[in-house]
């Protein structure tokens, strides 16, 4: 089973930012992950636009940005041309889903959406055909360190399955609180991609590499 480590840079330590990007992809990660919040559609501020320049000079490995704001289809363009890879955009800030998806194909990026705890699959299910990455918070977005919502568990079971019924290609990836024992719950449910901050990554005791590495054992 596939499986992808992407660090929730908002977690990392802002002093030594470029240190902390070249430690990780040594490490062996495989997507950089920058939420950028706007304080409306999340109570918070994310990372800085300086924050995502640093980040995109230091790496040649896929950085995505996580927009939690409102009306995000305003912003493709500029996070495109900044040099984002992939971006995901949360369908219910955005009137026109489907244009925001149409935009970021415009600019030969990867197309993500990513969905809030109550967002139901039946919700985002015309957008599923049309993109190649679909990532469930696992918390209520805009805040590090919070704890796993488990009711998030049983749509990520029917995700794969729909997924398969229709032999859809997106990524299934979660982000919010993930443990490493969540990363060997969800994996074999078909959850290809594990956005990673305080849980398992940040903070702790090892060094990425060990980190990383035990996880893709
Ligand atoms: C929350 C962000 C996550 C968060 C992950 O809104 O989207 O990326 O930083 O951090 P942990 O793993 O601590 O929940
Ligand atoms: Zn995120």
């Amino acid at each position: 089973m596939v499986l992808m480590i992407c660090p929730s840079l908002m977690c990392a330590d802002f002093g030594n930012l470029e240190q902390e990007v070249k430690l990780l992809e040594a490490a062996g990660s495989d997507i950089f992950h920058v939420d950028i919040m706007d304080g409306r559609f999340v109570p918070n501020f994310g990372m800085g636009l300086q924050d995502f320049d640093v980040i995109r000079k230091t790496t040649t490995k896929l950085v995505d940005v996580h927009l939690m704001i409102e009306q995000p289809g305003d912003y493709v363009a500029f996070f495109a041309d900044k040099g984002a890879d992939i971006i995901y955009f949360h369908p219910e800030a955005d009137t026109h889903p489907t244009r925001t998806i149409d935009k970021i194909r415009q600019k030969k990026k990867g197309v993500g959406i990513a969905i809030n705890p109550g967002t139901s699959i039946e919700v985002v299910r015309e957008l599923l055909p049309l993109i190649d990455y679909l990532m469930v918070m696992t918390v209520n977005p805009g805040f590090a360190g919070q704890s796993y919502l488990a009711s998030v568990t049983d749509k990520l079971r029917r995700l794969t399955e729909i997924k398969h019924q229709h032999n859809w290609t997106f990524h299934l990836m979660v982000d919010g609180a993930i443990s490493e024992e969540k990363i060997r719950e969800l994996n074999p449910l078909g959850v290809e991609g594990f956005v990673l901050g305080t849980s398992t990554l940040f903070n702790q005791a090892e060094a990425y590499a060990e980190i990383i590495q035990r996880l893709k054992k």
